[in-house]
């Protein structure tokens, strides 16, 4: 690997093919460019946080969603929690939606209202973890911070033909990277990776014929880019099971809120029991249950959660029913895919379909 042609020739690419995106500013516009304001923090800090989330293509319209509505970080430190955790709706967890409000909040009190210009005083910050103080550093303040992500560590893989497996392999893979960084366009490199690793190196497919590193990449040379990054043999996902209520009542479908903590916190989803190693018996589903109607079986459905796959009996019935909240049909595409599931195959069967 020759580490200086490998990196101009990535700047380069970047330059040339960046994808244009609302929070970026023009690549090559860096420190000691005078044609380009250098982004705003507070943008690329939102930009950041949702697309930890989702992706790029999901997040952009709730990025100026956002941006339009609290143009500034003081804007959305002083609005009320309940409007920001409806615009967050849809970009999943809730948890983030609170920690981006407490981090907002932190910047207005104890910074005058602009974000710290180092990755120790972004870490400082309610919700910031290494990878977001990492990349507003670089991004924002041009510092030379190594931003590593999924992407990133993927790429590292393949140029250095990594033996070692995920996740074992991840220190390894953040210090090769941080013996790559640009420290004369630190923003650029930055997005440049994460580019490289989204369209170019990509987990399936590489697309080799139009990478900017062919000559300097080891799993390249050995025929079977894909092969990396390795990954140790997975232990069996266990699996759960549990009972999911379809309710429908009219034009509306029975659903709660769940709990702010744990598995799709905070989102809406149908009527369910537990979902345990053995099953819920009897007493928990009359417990689940949102109420006492002629249910019948609709089926099952499965879903693989990243630690446990899931199977779900679907029980549905129609009629009214207290401390729920109804949900229009046409609105199902909001629920957590799970229950999106679970509602179509009930209300499929309903319709004869
Ligand atoms: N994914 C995470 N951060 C990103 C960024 N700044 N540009 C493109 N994709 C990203």
């Amino acid at each position: 690997m020759n580490s200086d042609r490998f990196q101009s020739r990535l700047l380069d690419w970047y330059r040339a093919s960046a994808r244009d995106l609302p929070w970026r500013r023009a690549p090559g516009t860096g420190p000691g460019a005078a044609n380009a304001p250098p982004p705003d923090p507070y943008r690329v800090w939102l930009s950041e946080v949702m697309l930890q989330q989702t992706t790029v293509a999901h997040a952009t319209p709730y990025y100026a969603a956002f941006l339009s509505r609290w143009p500034t970080v003081c804007d959305l430190a002083d609005a009320e929690d309940a409007e920001v955790m409806a615009a967050w709706a849809g970009l999943g967890y809730y948890a983030r939606a609170r920690n981006l409000l407490a981090c907002a909040r932190a910047v207005r009190d104890r910074f005058d209202g602009r974000f710290p210009d180092t990755e120790a005083g972004l870490l400082s910050l309610p919700g910031v973890g290494p990878y977001t103080a990492a990349a507003v550093a670089a991004i924002a303040f041009d510092r030379p911070a190594n931003v590593v992500d999924g992407n990133v560590e993927r790429v590292m893989s393949r140029l250095f033909a990594v033996e070692a497996p995920l996740p074992a392999a991840r220190p390894k893979l953040r210090s090769l990277a941080a013996g790559l960084v640009e420290a004369g366009a630190p923003g650029d490199w930055a997005q440049a990776l994460m580019d490289l690793g989204a369209t170019v190196c990509r987990p399936r497919s590489p697309r080799c014929d139009l990478c900017p590193a062919t000559e300097d990449c080891a799993a390249r040379a050995s025929g079977t880019p894909e092969a990396w990054p390795r990954k140790s043999a997975r232990a069996a996902r266990p699996t759960r099971s549990g009972l999911v209520f379809v309710l429908r009542n009219g034009d509306g479908v029975a659903v709660v809120r769940r709990p702010p903590r744990g598995l799709l916190g905070g989102m809406l989803g149908l009527p369910t029991t537990d979902w345990t190693p053995s099953g819920p018996d009897s007493e928990a589903i009359a417990a689940a249950a949102p109420a006492r109607l002629d249910w019948r079986e609709a089926g099952a459905v499965d879903h693989v959660f990243t630690h446990f796959s899931l199977e779900l009996r679907v029980l549905a019935a129609e009629g009214p029913a207290n401390n729920v909240e109804w949900l229009s049909l046409d609105a199902l595409g909001d629920l957590p895919s799970v229950f999106l599931k679970a509602a179509r195959r009930a209300l499929a069967m309903r319709d004869g379909e």
